[in-house]
């Protein structure tokens, strides 16, 4: 009997007609990208948003469904107010890009998070981004902004309180289904792989109701230098996992 079992070799090859449906990505280690290279943090940040740009159409030329980004957390307000203003001007820039070539690329754009803080013109951008392209068929990219897990479960508790209270709902109604229904997520398929780049080996308050059966991927790779080839890894990685939900 052989004592020693050698390592799996690490997949690569990505079988393109079983990707899964939803993957969801921490776009994490901007700041420590840029301080390797002696830049300030939001020299890391614009970097981390030219990734973005290659992995969101990487996943549409793929034909994937869904992908969510947290790109700016609820806890993330703690950051020095110019490093904020600064991720926030590279959001703007993003989405007037977006919006000039949104006929072309057919991608849909969703936000997940509480976008009342931001500046009303910001605002406006994301809602109008939401809003031209709700028909499209390409892949949905859900922009996890001002998003935190607990506080999206908070909200999501109280829309149902006053639901109840104005009549139109009981409380033994609640069910998995009907409380998903109040996320932001409502109608998205949970996320079958949740990636984190950047060595940080935890979930930071992402999607906790909707990763609850996710596939977990980590890599060491920060997110400026995540590349299609980094992607193609963690798609090869989950689709060697066998997925149970519980079962045999
Ligand atoms: C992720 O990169 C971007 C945001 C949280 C907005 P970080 O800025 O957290 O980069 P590190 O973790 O400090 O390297
Ligand atoms: C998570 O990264 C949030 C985003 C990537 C937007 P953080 O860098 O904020 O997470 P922690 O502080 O390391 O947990
Ligand atoms: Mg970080």
């Amino acid at each position: 009997m052989a004592l020693f079992q050698p390592k799996r070799e690490a997949p690569s090859q990505v079988d393109f007609e079983h990707l899964p449906r939803h993957v969801a990505i921490i776009m994490d280690g901007n700041g420590r990208w840029a301080k390797r290279r002696g830049l300030p943090r939001t020299a890391g940040h614009a970097a981390g948003a030219e990734t973005f740009r290659t992995i969101a159409t990487y996943c549409k030329d793929i034909g994937l469904e869904y992908l969510s980004v947290y790109a700016f957390s609820t806890e993330n307000w703690r950051r020095p107010m110019e490093e904020i203003s600064a991720i926030m001007g590279l959001l703007k820039k993003y989405l007037l890009e977006a919006i000039a070539k949104m006929e072309r690329d057919r991608v849909k754009m969703k936000f997940f998070g509480d976008l009342s803080p931001l500046t009303p013109e910001l605002r406006q951008l994301c809602l109008e981004t939401e809003e031209i392209s709700r028909h499209y068929d390409g892949v949905q990219v859900n922009i996890c902004l001002n998003y935190g897990g607990r506080d999206e479960l908070v909200r999501a508790a109280r829309a149902f309180a006053a639901d109840c209270l104005k009549g139109g709902a009981r409380p033994e109604d609640l069910t998995e289904a009907t409380f998903s229904n109040y996320l932001f997520s409502a109608g998205v398929p949970d996320p079958d792989l949740v990636i984190r780049p950047s060595g940080e080996l935890r979930l930071s308050n992402f999607l906790p109701w909707q990763a609850a059966y996710a596939e977990l991927y980590f890599t060491d790779v920060l997110w400026p230098d995540f590349s299609k080839e980094e992607l193609n890894r963690a798609l090869a990685d989950y689709q060697h996992r066998a997925r149970r939900f519980g079962g045999v």
